[in-house]
């Protein structure tokens, strides 16, 4: 893949680096079963730009991040709930790529029991994780892929036993074109504020915390999928709980 750096670049190189400024993207919207909640919940990263710093706090939940959303949505415990991502502010198109320019990784979502959603900032939760897709090998599929033939979506269960209450969740792509050197990987995120209605009497989840689950030489972040050594993936931070355990 082409960096966009020189100056000397030729008029085709251009255009590439303009598809592939396109191809950043920002998860921006949510759903769960047949309700729509469009982007009432998400703190609305401020553009579709990554965050490459692993150890910076705008890795919780995107620059800007501690801004309250509009709103809240609402999921019940052991149902679907449904992030969205998309290339362009607004744009739900299916014909657009979600996250397009060979922006192939895993997608992740974590969720993180807080008192007040729309004042937790994020960086001082702790985090479990509820959903992930890697790299299958079998059909050479990523994460991306994935989101990319779904118009963006990607559904996951509200763990079943966890009790009731504000929650933040986390969706996260991470970009691996370029991480075969430090500090290459892309990370995509948008928090939801979320409010979880809830029979269970189950535990919060033990966590991690973000800045801190990841490091820049994880085999998960500095990996290069173009390499011919290339064959399997291993998506970084916690497994993703066991819903029999909690
Ligand atoms: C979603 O929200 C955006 C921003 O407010 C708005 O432009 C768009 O029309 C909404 N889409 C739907 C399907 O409600």
């Amino acid at each position: 893949m082409k960096t966009c750096r020189s100056a000397l670049v030729a008029a085709s190189v251009l255009a590439q680096c303009t598809s592939l400024a396109a191809a950043h993207a920002f998860f921006q919207q949510s759903g769960s079963g047949s309700v729509d909640y469009n982007s009432s919940c998400v703190r609305m990263p401020p553009n579709n730009s990554p965050v490459t710093d692993v150890s910076s706090p705008n890795l919780a939940c995107n620059v800007g991040g501690t801004k309250a959303a509009a709103g809240f949505c609402e999921a019940t415990a052991g149902s679907k709930f449904s992030v969205e991502m998309h290339s362009q502010l607004n744009d739900r198109s299916c014909t657009n790529q979600a996250i397009g320019g060979n922006h192939f990784g895993p997608v992740l979502v974590y969720m993180s029991k807080v008192d007040d959603a729309s004042t937790a900032d994020g960086a001082s939760a702790s985090w479990f994780k509820v959903d992930e897709f890697g790299y299958d090998a079998s059909s050479k599929t990523w994460g991306t892929d994935k989101l990319n033939a779904n118009c963006g979506r990607r559904e996951f269960t509200i763990p079943a036993k966890i009790p009731a209450g504000d929650y933040l969740v986390r969706a996260e792509a991470i970009a691996l074109h370029s991480a075969g050197q430090k500090g290459g990987a892309q990370f995509y995120m948008s928090c939801f504020q979320v409010k979880v209605k809830s029979t269970g009497t189950g535990q919060v989840p033990a966590g991690v915390k973000i800045p801190g689950a990841y490091s820049a030489a994880d085999p998960g972040v500095l990996i290069d999928i173009y390499g011919s050594g290339f064959k399997s993936y291993t998506i970084p931070g916690p497994a993703v709980v066991d819903q029999s355990f909690f």
